[in-house]
């Protein structure tokens, strides 16, 4: 059976990571996955997950499993950051996963189990692994449009329309809370207030993907959407990422937060989680939650841990900066200042396949083919010769 089993594409993202570290080129640059770099172009472990670590190896006494929803302190601390005081927290069931994408799958497999089949709205465009998961889960990914003409800027009108022409009740709604992937172009925050609204009046269910919180203005600011959802939906789930904020990528921490009607809702919606899970990945690593779990019940780490993500932030603000000021002085015909209204890792360039692929052939750079730029993946060492190869592959 095996010999007859055709190969798979490679992934639109994770392939290139691949194809980028087999490259044989010194002067490379890769903006393809979305992992924060510093000015060195590493991927440092923030000093307040040191720390933890340092604490939980100290204090630790078994490497049991944990519950299938993961750990208490973690599911409990998650729920405090994400919604604190939006909604009554025995109304919200938590279960620790996976990373964000493992958040997205259990929550796409505990959908698709109470109903098959039904339609899920993504954004045009969105993560490529958001409609993966969800047909994979037995849902259907329906389009709405997201971009205007120009590829920079929301068109609110569109995407309004087509959820009021075509959405209806029992329809999900897959929502990025901030930092859209890989656009970077978030709703204001009336705009979200009028996407909550029609979401509710439609009778649909928002499931929003968090999982940069804290890379575009701040912890507080990129819940404003999220909040207004909350004020219009009794109920929807969120799937938040740690891997971005905490630096904890390769230890796949996520969660899953169900907002229900009732304490009585949260406690069945729990139970039918865990079942999703059990035959699944049986219960999440344990480190990974721990770590956060550490971080955020710490008064001392949290706050560090504030001010390391305020750096990752503000030095992705500022790669944004000398990206549109280096592209200017190449004498480029495109102003790129349309970057300094994105938000977090990602910014639409605006690079057709071809020049992306140009690019990855002629000059060693690495762009994911929307043309989605990770600017994380910048720095002062290759801006300049990025400016220069970007300029160039426009001008072909
Ligand atoms: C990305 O979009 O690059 C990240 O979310 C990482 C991933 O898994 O694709």
């Amino acid at each position: 059976m095996l010999e007859s089993i055709a190969a798979a594409p490679p992934d639109p993202i994770l392939g290139l990571t691949e194809a980028f570290q087999k490259d044989a080129r010194s002067e490379k640059i890769n903006l393809t996955i979305g992992v924060y770099r510093d000015d060195t172009g590493q991927t440092p472990v923030l000093d307040c997950v040191k720390q933890a670590e340092q604490r939980l190896l100290a204090g630790e006494t078994t490497k049991g499993y944990l519950g299938i929803d993961g750990l208490a302190d973690f599911k409990r601390l998650a729920t405090n950051l994400t919604l604190s005081e939006l909604v009554s927290h025995d109304r919200v069931a938590a279960a620790q996963t996976p990373g964000g994408t493992g958040a997205l799958k259990v929550a796409a497999d505990f959908l698709a189990k109470s109903a098959r089949g039904a339609r899920i709205w993504c954004s045009t465009p969105t993560w490529p692994n958001h409609t993966a998961i969800f047909e994979a889960a037995g849902l259907q990914p329906q389009a709405y449009p997201y971009l205007g003409a120009d590829r920079r800027s929301l068109d609110l009108t569109a995407m309004l329309d087509t959820v009021e022409r075509e959405g209806r009740a029992g329809d999900f709604i897959c929502l990025h809370a901030c930092c859209h992937n890989p656009t970077g172009v978030d709703p204001t925050t009336e705009q979200w207030a009028e996407i909550a609204e029609l979401t509710a009046q439609r009778g649909m269910l928002p499931v929003v993907d968090f999982a940069y919180h804290g890379f575009g203005d701040g912890l507080v600011e990129d819940r404003l959407g999220l909040a207004e959802l909350v004020a219009q939906h009794e109920e929807l789930l969120i799937c938040s990422s740690y891997s971005k904020n905490f630096g904890l990528y390769g230890e796949r921490v996520g969660a899953l937060l169900a907002v229900c009607p009732s304490a009585q809702a949260a406690s069945n919606v729990a139970s039918c989680v865990k079942q999703v899970v059990r035959s699944n990945y049986s219960s999440p690593p344990r480190h990974g939650g721990a770590i956060v779990a550490c971080v955020l019940a710490d008064e001392s780490l949290k706050a560090l841990w504030e001010r390391e993500l305020a750096q990752m932030r503000g030095r992705i603000h500022s790669m944004r900066r000398r990206f549109v000021e280096s592209m200017k002085e190449t004498g480029c015909e495109t102003d790129f200042s349309f970057l300094l209204d994105q938000r977090g890792m990602f910014s639409f360039s605006g690079l057709s396949p071809m020049q992306v692929d140009w690019l990855r052939n002629e000059k060693g750079v690495y762009i994911v083919g929307s043309g989605r730029i990770n600017v994380a993946g910048i720095t002062l060492e290759n801006l300049d010769t990025l400016a220069a190869a970007i300029s160039e592959a426009l001008a072909s």
